[in-house]
């Protein structure tokens, strides 16, 4: 039998996930040594010393398995969010919450609502699970609410909604998540997707926990991967109701977050001065950009993330690969559906620097 005949229909059609190129990779295809990655929305300012250290004292008792139910950081989250402990998920990167959630809810033929262009895992646990990716267009670059309470119907199970969203960086704002939020049925789960939640300073943005203590069919994930830089340990957090929490916590792997990953978070949440440095670096980097994208000529969507989304003008992957050859990895919006945008993380002010000089001298060559 033929490996396709042996595979699940649902799985053939599946691509492997394509990650951020690695800074190894671009060492050696190019023979460079000084690499700036500003291409999967990581930290540049990295953890907090408490989980460094943390971790350091955590390594001799990796001999043994992690808590099973990370009580430690549980009760840690559970403080921070003022949720009750049995509300909270706790998953090797939200990625595995998203994975879980098609495996505890999703049914062969269940729609998922997504914006076009989506981050890529909402569509991969859809298609994994046989269920249909509804696509509704983003307006501006921006979830279009009204089409997405409009194509709501009887076999809606899930709506993801990246806020902010990546990639474009734009939030739902608190009154457009009310307004939809009244026109979601009983039987379609809501996921708020918050992974750059701490980034976000506008007055506008959503309470999204005060979903979740009302009761609402409202799953909140977020993650450590990017404000704590924790992104190479795993571990990402959600918030939901009691009862959807326990079908979650039906169809989790025993042990899935590791001791070091549980020890790491819950120090991080005891430094709130790693989280404040890395807004305000985020903040003045955003500036920075802008201002030289303006410069540049180069039209961008103000962002509330770590990130921007930016308008080239030509083929991205063009860009791309002639950026590389300089050293400077960033992120091409061919995979969201946008051959001419790119998307880019904020840096340090120098890895910002060598981004827009790079850049600069690459739009020079490339053809619009
Ligand atoms: C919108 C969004 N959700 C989830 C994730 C996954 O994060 P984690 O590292 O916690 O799996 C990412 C990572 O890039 C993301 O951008």
């Amino acid at each position: 039998m033929s490996e396709q005949d042996l595979t699940r229909p649902c799985v053939r059609g599946l691509r492997p996930y394509v990650p951020g190129k690695p800074i190894e990779e671009v060492q050696r295809e190019f023979g460079l040594d000084d690499i700036v990655k500003l291409a999967s929305n990581e930290n540049p300012l990295g953890p907090s010393p408490r989980a460094v250290d943390a971790m350091r004292k955590a390594a001799e008792g990796v001999r043994l398995y992690p808590d099973n139910d990370c009580r430690e950081l549980r009760a840690a989250l559970s403080e921070h969010l003022g949720i009750a402990g049995d509300q909270i998920l706790i998953g090797h990167g939200s990625d595995e919450l998203i994975h879980n959630l098609g495996l505890a809810f999703l049914n062969p033929g269940d729609e998922v609502m997504m914006c076009e262009g989506p981050f890529s895992q909402y569509e991969f646990t859809a298609k994994l699970m046989d269920a249909a990716p509804v696509y509704v267009p983003l307006k501006d670059f921006r979830y279009d609410v009204e089409a997405m309470a409009g194509r709501l119907g009887e076999r809606t199970k899930l709506v993801f909604i990246g806020n902010p969203n990546n990639p474009t960086g734009t939030i739902v704002t608190r009154d457009e998540l009310a307004r939809f939020m009244r026109e979601v049925p009983d039987h379609t789960i809501v996921v708020l997707d918050e992974a750059y939640h701490e980034y976000v300073e506008s007055p506008e943005y959503p309470d999204s926990l005060a979903l979740v203590r009302e009761g609402r069919n409202v799953v909140v994930l977020r993650t450590f991967s990017k404000v704590y830089a924790l992104a190479g340990l795993r571990i990402g957090y959600g918030a939901t109701t009691p009862a959807l929490a326990g079908a979650m916590e039906r169809v989790r792997e025993p042990f899935n977050v590791s001791t070091l990953a549980q020890v790491a978070a819950a120090a991080s949440l005891r430094d709130p001065e790693q989280v404040a440095r890395s807004r305000t670096l985020n903040r003045e980097s955003l500036s920075y950009l802008y201002e030289q994208f303006a410069r540049l000529g180069l039209d961008y969507t103000p962002s509330h993330a770590n990130f921007v989304w930016v308008e080239v003008g030509r083929d991205c992957r063009q860009v791309f690969q002639e950026l590389l050859r300089r050293g400077v990895i960033v992120r091409t919006g061919d995979v969201f559906g946008a051959p001419t945008h790119l998307r880019v993380t904020t840096g340090l002010p120098e890895q910002n620097q060598r981004l827009i000089a790079a850049l600069e001298e690459v739009l020079k060559g490339v053809p619009s």
